[in-house]
This record gives structure tokens, C-alpha cells and sequence, in this order.
């Protein structure tokens, strides 16, 4: 039996941590999660927990069995009058615009003559229990006749059939250099999709209220988006909607956009018939009827130098988008935008397609395509390594970005020099060459067990590449006991975000965070929120609230000085502080809380709203050049891999983390947002595989034939460190985002176990290997070996 749960071995000290402003677990300490103790005893209160309303009706939706078809006949009779069921409803009951995509639209919330995906909801009913609805559903005698169905990424790219128009970015000629280099490679690589598989499926519960509006609750990223499509599905204002999130559980993207239409749903019926509606999807229906990540095909073909340096490299990246928009904008340009990862590339054409399958929408999951677009890089990396008979590492750290190669293939120069010292430091701490001997000689001795090493970078763009979504807000509130309420746009999701937001507040004020609460996010509290995506929601809401602090904090200080000045002694603002749970005034110093009572009795302002927009970002998509991102996190994994070559079972026997997430606003919470998505990306790219059958049906609709990883694929070796290095930007504290990056360390698995293939070889070869890497694909990529090395010998020893 292996140990269940290890402590892992960090380097967070909260001892060791200065306390700003003497604010008790305020910024820079490993501050618990605020649910955490919630969380365990299960006292942490998630839409599902909601005690049942009087009235409460259950809602099941009936969906396409054709991947592609026109409705001939749609017979709800038998639905209407099954057991329970209290309302039926079909597109045609919908008051106002029948559409819940995001940017562009093509999201029916209802099916009107046309299905494209199998799992296309055409009909809804609301039922007395979610056990009759779902019963009911399946009464519908739908006609459907067939057209041909588009399922592939090939086939799209065949009839140039496109959910949006291609689009390019281009630095210098690389048609040239290709031409004249020196050293040339082609390739490419089938990057599958991932299924969210959040530990609480998508649910909203919605009400009528009394002047024809709506109240939802919604496990949502962007409550703002949805009070939009509620008031745009029933044709009313927006000031009649409120939208309100306590916590997901989880959500890794799935909720950005695709909990749309759940919330809508839910808020129709409510609407029509005024009584409360809850609308939770069973695990299966929420594999089938939400989006993944996107498939990627990505091909490749680069130009050279002796030394491995890159002169030119061409990129065609084709996403797997299914049937409509959704994200997949974002998500392609944003695969774009990472397809150097962290090198130069001087000349470089990147193109990027969004094939139009008749599959789910594919939506956005941690990386935001970013995870895709440089798989493509680093799978050259390692095949330019093998062609010059080197290193990989050091074919990785002759492509850095560095000194004077900063400039991306979108004009944004790389500022913060971060990989190249942070690379130097893993490579010694993790012990990189000296494990590369070992291995060397361990694969030398060994015949069927042969052992990969790769040490991967991540250099990952932040903000959000629509421009107008890099801002948020905050409001502030403090009571006359000197306790505070916080509210911003940013949702929960279970990554620590109202923890770093408590933590940013108390110091502000120099307050224990215990006087600070952080309540649901509420459309009626901030409005016009963006969603909690793009790992910005503490750059962004910490901002604002730290804006609101400020506004108030002018506003005690003001008070302070006229309050306290007298004949003798005129206070300035330098007179001034607020430390230690204490307001202090020249020489004396008041409890805070006895402070705000009498800042209250003088009538001073005590709440306030603030704002952030973050600073000099902007893109001209029409040129594709610009400055999308305030900066960059960077990071780096070392993966050590064992292979059975017989089998092509493996095992992760070691992975040494060192990541950047600047001035850490919480060190506890930065590492589990590390450990958590690198295993979350090693599940991406080894076990996790979505298949569906030649129908477009969904196969892997379930944990038993979905293996996401659990605390047993856990490395036991795992090390994480923080790169604790300012942010040279200015962002809270000079912090760092730390949510999605760290996925993208996974890819040194990955790429361990190809290294471990390419062992077989003596490194003369470099198997394709298409993710996930599953022991059957790795098989395949040994077999690949074999055939290299001329026929049956392995490695030239065995028969
Ligand atoms: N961590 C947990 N525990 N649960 C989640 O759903 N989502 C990830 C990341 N970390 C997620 C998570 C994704 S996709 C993003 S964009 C960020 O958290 C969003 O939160 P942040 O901007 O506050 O980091
Ligand atoms: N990341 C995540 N979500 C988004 C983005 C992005 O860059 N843009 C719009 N939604
Ligand atoms: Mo995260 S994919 O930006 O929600």
C-alpha cells in the first residue's frame, strides 16, 4: 500500500514571513483557505446544499441523438403527461433572443430545426423531482433525418469549414530562412481534448421575484455574463436580474462560459411559471452536453543552426472548436500567442484554424489553449535535440528569450528576464546532469525498464487578450464594530481567490484578517464583472480592493487630522498610520475599531467602491502585433519517467518544480495551485482520453472509462519551490498570477517519456507521440523505435 496523503515538500515558512503593516495573516503569509475548515467538516454551503424551497421544481432537458440532423417532428405529448412533470418547453416558448454564446452567438439555449451535436438540448421539462424529470425526457418521440456529420479536425480542414476565419502572425520571413537553414525539421502532433470534471457538476437555482425579475444562483465564473443572457432570453432590463456565486466547486474553465445555460434555463422557468427552479446536471449529462478543451492538430516545420539555435519556424495550429464560436477566439489566438512558449523565434508564420466539427462546443480549460499551442514548440525542441546529438536542455536554453533576443512574434518584448537564472537554479537543485548520467548508465544496463528525464520551461502570458475585460471592482464596507465586508467581481472556485482578497484588505488597514469577510459575489453588489479567468482575478480584484481601501483610507485620514490637529500640534497625513490592529495619530494610538466608531459618530464615509484597469496593454488583432500581456509567469519542471518497453506502462518517479509567482501573496495557497495543476496537466497528457464513437457519441462519459488522476498518481517524489523574484510590473503586492501556468510544467512528463522511448535508440530517433501518452501510445511510439533500429531488436538486445 502507498502512503495515502504526503505532506509535500515546499518552501513556504510562514515564520519566516515579514507581517506588512502588522497585519495578523495579512499578505505574505500561508493564510488557510477561508472554507478550508468548511470545507473538511462539509459545512461549506454549495448551490446542491441549499436547503429545498417550498415549491421547487427539477429540470431535465432532452437532447439530440444525431451528431448532425434537421428536426422533422418533435411529439412532447407523452413528456407532458408523465408523472411530476409540470411544464414542458421548446424554443418556441422563449420571450426574448434564443442564444447563450458568449461572444458571437450560435448557442441556442433550445434547438430550433437543426441539431449539430449529439447531446444538443431540443426540449426541457421542469418536474416535482430531478428522478421524474429525468424519466420524462425520455417519453419525447423525436424524427430526426440525418446529414452528414463532420467529426473530424481533418475533415474540417478538408472543406476549409471554419466556426471563424483563420487567422495569422507573422515576425520577419520565415519562407526564407526555411529555405536557406541549415539544418531543417517537419513535424506534428494530435494534442486531445480534457474533460473539467469540477467535483460539483454545473447546477444554477432560480427564482422569480416580485417585480417580474429573476434571482439565480449559479456555479459560475462570470455571474455578469449571466444576468446578461437572462435578461437577454427573457426580454428584460438587466437591473431586474441579480446573479450571485458563493463558491464552485471548481470549475477550471468549464464555468466561464458554459454555465450559461443551466442559469437560463432555470431563470425561463422560474419566469413562467413563478416558482423556484433547480437545475443540476447528473455527471453523464454534463460530459455530454458541455464543452472541453479543444483537440489540437499542430504541424510544424523549422529551420536551424549547428548549435540548435532557431532561424525560422513555421506553426499551423488547427483547434477542434465543435459546433459553434464559444471562446474558441480567445483560445486559438491565445494558443497563437504561446506557440513560442519561452524562445525567440526571429522568423516565425502562425497560423491558426477553428475547424467547425459537429461535436460539443469546446470552451475554455485551464491554459486557454495556451497548453496546446506549446506543446507544438516543445516537441521541436526535443527533435532538433536529437538531430544534433544533444542535450535537449540545451537545445531549450540556446532558444531562450534573453537579453537581446526579447521580441515575440506579436511585438511585445519579454522585459522580466525570469527563465534563464530560474532554469540555472532548478538545473542544480534537481540535480539535472548528474540524474542524465545515471540514467544513461541505468539505460544502458537495463533492458525493459528504461528511464526519460526532461526539464521543461513555462513562460505564460497574463491578462486577458480581449482588452476590455482587464478590469474589476471592489466595494468596501466597514462597520462600527471595526469589522469590514468586502465584495469584487472575482468568483471562488475553491484557488484561494477571497482568501488573497481578506489578506490584501487586512493589510491595507493593518488589521488581523479576521476582521475581514469576503461575502458571494453579487451582480447587485459590483456590476459589469468580467469573469474569473485568465488567472487574473487577484491582479485585478486585488487592485480594486486595495482602490477601495484606499478611497476610504483617505477619507480616516482626513477625519484624523481635522479631528486630532489642535493649537499645539498640526497632524499631516505622515502623522498618520494604521498597524497592529491600531489607528495611530501622532503620539497616540486607538484600537481600530474604536477609531472607526467615532469616525462613524463624525459622519465620515465608511464604505467605498473601487476600480482597476490594468495599465499598458493593447492589440491590433488586424496587424497581430501589440502588447497583450502586463508580464509573464514563468516556471520550470524537471520529470523523471520510468518505461516498461514491453508494455509501455510507466511510472513518474520524480518531478522538481521551481515556479514564479513574484512577491507570493500566500505561499500555502501558490503551491497548491501548483501541485494542482501540474497534476492536473499530467492528467491532460497521460491518462485522461475523451473518445467518442464514428456517430459523435461520447464514450468516455464517466469516471469508470475517464481516468482523471487521483492522490495515488500523485509523484512521490515531488518537489515544488517558489521563484519568490518581485513582479517588476505593478501589480498587488508585486505578485504574481499563479492559476493556470503551472499546468503547463506537466509537459516534462510528457516529454520524459518520449526521451524515454527515444532511449531505445540510443537517442538516434525520436518517436511521434500524440497525448494523451497512455502506456498504449507510448507502446506504439517503442514499436515506432523498433522499427527504427531495424525490425524485432530492442535497443539491440532483445529477440
Ligand atoms: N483552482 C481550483 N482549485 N479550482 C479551479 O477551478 N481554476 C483555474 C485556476 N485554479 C481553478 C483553480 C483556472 S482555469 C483559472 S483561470 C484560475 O484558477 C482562476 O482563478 P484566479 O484568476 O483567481 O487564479
Ligand atoms: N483567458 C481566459 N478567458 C478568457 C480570455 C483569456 O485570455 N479572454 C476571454 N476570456
Ligand atoms: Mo481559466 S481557463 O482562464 O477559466
Amino acid at each position: 500500500m502507498r502512503k495515502l496523503i504526503k505532506p509535500a515538500q515546499t518552501t513556504p515558512s510562514d515564520a519566516s514571513m515579514p507581517s506588512l503593516n502588522g497585519s495578523k495573516g495579512g499578505v505574505g503569509h500561508s493564510s488557510k483557505h477561508e472554507s478550508a475548515a468548511k470545507h473538511i467538516n462539509g459545512s461549506a454551503q454549495y448551490i446542491d446544499d441549499i436547503p429545498v424551497l417550498p415549491n421547487l421544481l427539477y429540470v431535465a432537458t432532452g437532447f439530440s441523438s444525431q451528431a448532425h440532423a434537421e428536426i422533422k417532428s418533435l411529439d412532447l405529448s407523452a413528456v407532458k403527461s408523465a408523472p411530476g412533470v409540470v411544464d414542458v418547453v421548446t424554443h418556441l416558448d422563449i420571450p426574448g433572443h434564443n442564444d447563450v454564446g458568449p461572444v458571437y452567438g450560435g448557442d441556442p439555449l433550445l434547438a430550433e430545426k437543426k441539431v449539430e451535436f449529439v447531446g444538443q438540448p431540443i426540449f426541457a421539462v421542469a418536474a416535482t423531482s430531478l428522478k421524474q424529470a429525468k424519466k420524462a425526457v425520455k417519453l419525447a418521440k423525436v424524427e430526426y433525418q440525418p446529414l452528414a456529420a463532420q467529426l473530424e479536425i481533418e475533415q474540417a480542414l478538408a472543406a476549409e469549414s471554419f466556426v471563424l476565419p483563420t487567422h495569422t502572425m507573422q515576425i520577419g520571413d520565415s519562407e526564407q530562412v526555411l529555405n536557406s537553414a541549415p539544418h531543417k525539421v517537419a513535424g506534428q502532433i494530435y494534442v486531445k481534448g480534457q474533460e473539467h470534471f469540477y467535483l460539483e457538476g454545473q447546477i444554477s437555482q432560480a427564482w422569480p421575484t416580485e417585480d417580474g425579475g429573476i434571482h439565480v444562483i449559479t456555479s459560475t465564473q462570470h455571474p455578469s455574463e449571466i444576468q446578461k443572457l437572462i435578461g437577454e432570453i427573457l426580454s428584460i432590463p438587466l437591473h431586474l436580474v441579480v446573479s450571485e456565486v458563493r463558491r464552485m466547486g471548481g470549475a477550471f474553465g468549464g464555468k466561464e462560459s458554459q454555465a450559461a445555460a443551466l442559469a437560463c434555463m432555470a431563470a425561463l422557468f422560474a419566469n413562467r411559471l413563478q416558482r423556484p427552479i433547480r437545475y443540476k446536471m447528473p455527471r453523464r449529462d454534463d460530459m455530454i452536453q458541455t464543452g472541453k478543451r479543444h483537440d489540437f492538430l499542430n504541424k510544424w516545420q523549422a529551420g536551424f543552426d549547428d548549435t540548435g539555435l532557431l532561424q525560422g519556424v513555421n506553426f499551423e495550429l488547427s483547434a477542434k472548436c465543435g459546433y459553434s464560436p464559444d471562446l474558441s477566439e480567445g483560445i486559438v489566438d491565445r494558443a497563437m500567442f504561446h506557440a513560442d512558449n519561452a524562445y525567440y523565434l526571429g522568423n516565425a508564420k502562425i497560423t491558426g484554424h477553428r475547424c467547425k466539427t459537429h461535436t460539443v462546443s469546446n470552451t475554455a480549460f485551464r491554459g486557454f489553449g495556451g497548453p496546446q499551442g506549446m506543446m507544438a514548440i516543445e516537441a521541436l525542441m526535443d527533435e532538433i535535440a536529437c538531430q544534433l546529438g544533444k542535450d535537449p536542455l540545451d537545445i531549450r536554453k540556446t532558444n531562450l528569450y534573453q537579453a537581446d533576443r526579447t521580441q515575440t512574434h506579436y511585438g511585445q518584448d519579454v522585459e522580466q528576464q525570469v527563465l534563464p537564472e530560474l532554469i540555472e537554479q532548478l538545473e542544480t537543485s534537481a540535480d539535472y546532469r548528474s540524474r542524465r548520467k545515471q540514467i544513461q548508465t541505468f539505460n544502458q544496463k537495463n533492458t525493459y525498464v528504461k528511464k526519460g528525464l526532461a526539464l521543461t520551461p513555462v513562460k505564460f502570458g497574463i491578462s486577458f487578450t480581449v482588452k476590455h475585460l482587464n478590469q474589476a471592482g471592489a466595494l468596501l464596507q466597514i462597520y462600527t464594530d471595526g469589522t469590514m465586508l468586502i465584495n469584487h467581481g472575482g468568483t471562488e472556485m475553491g484557488q484561494g481567490l477571497y482568501t488573497k482578497i481578506q489578506q490584501v484588505v487586512a493589510t491595507a488597514f493593518g488589521v488581523t484578517i479576521d476582521r475581514v469577510n469576503v461575502s458571494a459575489t453579487r451582480t447587485d453588489k459590483v456590476p459589469n464583472t468580467s469573469p474569473t479567468a485568465a488567472s487574473s482575478g487577484t491582479d485585478l480584484n486585488g487592485m480594486a480592493a486595495q482602490n477601495a481601501c484606499d478611497i476610504i483610507k483617505t477619507s480616516l485620514i482626513e477625519f484624523a487630522i481635522e479631528h486630532y490637529s489642535n493649537q499645539d500640534t498640526t497632524l499631516t497625513a505622515n502623522d498618520i498610520s494604521f498597524k497592529n490592529d491600531l489607528v495611530t495619530i501622532g503620539s497616540q494610538s486607538i484600537p481600530f475599531g474604536e477609531f472607526i466608531k467615532l469616525a462613524y459618530m463624525n459622519r465620515v464615509p465608511l464604505f467605498a467602491a473601487g476600480h482597476y484597469k490594468t495599465p499598458k496593454i493593447f492589440y491590433d488583432r488586424d496587424t497581430a502585433k501589440g502588447q497583450p500581456f502586463l508580464y509573464y509567469a514563468n516556471g520550470a519542471a524537471v520529470s523523471e519517467v520510468s518505461v516498461d518497453i514491453l508494455t509501455g506502462e510507466y511510472k513518474v518517479e520524480q518531478v522538481d518544480i521551481l515556479h514564479d509567482v513574484g512577491q507570493s501573496l500566500n505561499p500555502a495557497l501558490d503551491v497548491g495551485q501548483i501541485e494542482g495543476g501540474f497534476v492536473q496537466g499530467m492528467g491532460w497528457l497521460t491518462t485522461e482520453e475523451l473518445s467518442w464513437d464514428n456517430k459523435g457519441k461520447l464514450i468516455s462519459n464517466s469516471p469508470a472509462n475517464y481516468k482523471i488522476p487521483t492522490a495515488f498518481d500523485v509523484p512521490e517524489k515531488m518537489k515544488v519551490d517558489l521563484y519568490q523574484q518581485q513582479n517588476t510590473e505593478v501589480t498587488i503586492h508585486s505578485s504574481k498570477a499563479v492559476g493556470e501556468p503551472p499546468l503547463m510544467l506537466a509537459i516534462s512528463v510528457w516529454a520524459a517519456l518520449r526521451d524515454a522511448c527515444a532511449s531505445t535508440t540510443e537517442h538516434k530517433f525520436i518517436p511521434r507521440l500524440d497525448t494523451p501518452a497512455t502506456p498504449e501510445r507510448v507502446f506504439w511510439a517503442l514499436k515506432e523505435c523498433q522499427e527504427f533500429m531495424g525490425g524485432n531488436k530492442l535497443n539491440g538486445q532483445v529477440n
